[in-house]
């Protein structure tokens, strides 16, 4: 089989690698000469555990290509994903002209019948548009062109960043929007290299496909913020959202995985495609009241880590040395899109303090957004120098469990704010640390009784 996959952003990126590495002849194509370029020499766009291997293997294997050729690319595959950016506009809804001025430039070079599946997240009825646009094109180059046969397919991305090449090769489920029975059999020919653990595909409509998407990362949203909120609770009542949340988790029908708290959620998708859902009902007439809530208590939760501080000082943090460590949207990613921490430092600059921030591998990226507003320190300890607090945004592996007493000894004063609920609050306790979490009144007081 031969396929195309156009955009080399991350969900492109991966989705063209991991389809090599089962052996399958793909081609990634982008706009960008400069990225294919860097591509050829291996260095890749963005930080993928595991990806860079993938793509130095696969390329040495004359399995994966990397080209700004539409045409070449285009002419007999048998499957082309689209897989380029869709931003959100102003008003939320999701920009599709790079999708739709893809979906022209394969009508435009086309020769033999082949699926087109949208890769990116698009809103329902984006693969009907797709299928206009290249109708339209390959109309404009008359009959033969037009006689050339295609099907449009929609196969949702599941992929979480940092795990996204497991997530790729041992996928739970694979979601494919069809309309004909020819692009199924492809599709399944397709995937079946990914199947062998016995996980299924599951074949459905095309507007029921794009929905899946939506619905999946709106309820994963909804787990979220549902538990921020009750977190929020715990502390007030005097409750442990740790003990809660282990209490409900092992309710199989709630289930473990997605019910952490902590300073809200980030990232490309979840924002992005709770706006959306919100947007596209709004415009056919519905209210989507819980995604409405979904995304208010997620602002909110953004600011709690800043609350807890400031209370902490009396609203006084006006020169306070704080330490934030860790700056992606989660850890074992780059990534900063609407990471919280830059809503954090926001707000801690905006009251005056001095921020010295150190993560493992996002401060290049970060630099691009908060510029020299901030120090970036060479490793964790540095940030601690003389700082009043620590604040822990992002959960990285190397945070959770350092030498405490190094801590306390480079630190002004033994303040923990931590925002990812990775410490214990009795141990920081015992060794002086006045220690904040989230959901777990750390010097509560027993509630009035009614
Ligand atoms: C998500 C979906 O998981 C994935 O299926 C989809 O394809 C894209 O969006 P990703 O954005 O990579 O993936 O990150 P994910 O690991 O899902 O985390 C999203 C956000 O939720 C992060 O900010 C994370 O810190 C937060 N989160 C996650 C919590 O606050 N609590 C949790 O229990 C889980």
């Amino acid at each position: 089989m031969k396929i195309a996959v156009i955009g080399t952003g991350y969900v492109g990126l991966v989705t063209g690698t991991c389809f090599a590495e089962v052996g399958i002849d793909v081609t990634c194509i982008d706009i960008d000469q400069k990225k294919i370029d860097n591509l050829h020499q291996g260095i890749l766009p963005i930080y993928e555990p595991g990806l860079e291997e993938m793509v130095t293997r696969n390329v040495e294997k004359g399995r994966l290509h990397f080209s700004t050729d539409l045409t070449e690319a285009i002419k007999d595959c048998d499957v082309a994903f689209i897989a380029v950016g869709t931003p959100p506009g102003e008003d939320g809804s999701a920009d599709l002209k790079y999708v739709l001025a893809v979906a022209r430039g394969i009508g435009e070079h086309m020769s033999s019948y082949g699926v087109i599946v949208t890769k990116s997240t698009v809103p329902v009825g984006t693969a009907a548009k797709v299928r206009a646009e290249i109708e339209k094109a390959l109309a404009k180059r008359g009959t033969d062109a037009s006689a050339i046969e295609f099907d449009v397919a929609s196969n949702p991305e599941f992929l979480k960043e940092g795990a996204a090449i497991d997530d790729f090769l041992k996928p739970d489920r694979i979601v494919v929007g069809i309309a004909s029975d020819r692009a199924e059999e492809v599709m399944r020919r397709l995937y079946k290299p990914f199947l062998l653990n016995g996980h299924p595909i599951i074949f459905m409509d095309i507007p029921s496909a794009e929905m899946t998407k939506y619905a999946a990362n709106a309820m994963l949203a909804t787990k979220i913020s549902f538990m921020n909120d009750v977190a929020n609770l715990c502390e007030i009542m005097g409750a442990d959202v740790n003990m809660v949340r282990r209490g409900i988790g092992s309710d199989a029908r709630i289930g473990t995985k997605f019910i952490y708290p902590g300073i809200g959620y980030g990232g490309s998708c979840f924002p992005k495609d709770v706006k959306a859902l919100i947007k596209t009902a709004q415009e056919n007439g519905y209210d989507m009241q819980v995604l409405r809530a979904v995304e208010g208590v997620n602002e909110n939760q953004k600011s709690v880590l800043f609350n807890k501080l400031s209370q902490h000082f009396g609203g006084e943090l006006r020169g306070l040395k704080i330490a934030v460590w860790g700056l992606s949207f989660k850890p074992k990613t780059d990534d900063m899109r609407e990471a919280p921490s830059l809503v954090i430092i926001e707000k801690l600059l905006a009251a005056g303090c001095i921020v010295m921030a150190y993560d493992p591998v996002a401060m290049p990226e970060a630099r691009h957004s908060l510029g020299d507003t901030i120090t970036y320190a060479k490793d964790e300890f540095e940030a601690l120098i003389d700082a009043d607090a620590l604040l822990v945004v992002t959960e990285w592996p190397d945070f959770r469990a350092p030498n405490f007493e190094v801590v306390g000894r480079l630190m002004k004063q033994k303040n923990i704010f931590d925002g990812r609920n990775i410490y214990d609050a009795s141990e920081l306790k015992d060794i002086g640390f006045v220690y904040h979490c989230i959901g777990i009144k750390t010097d509560h007081k027993e509630p009035a009784r009614a």
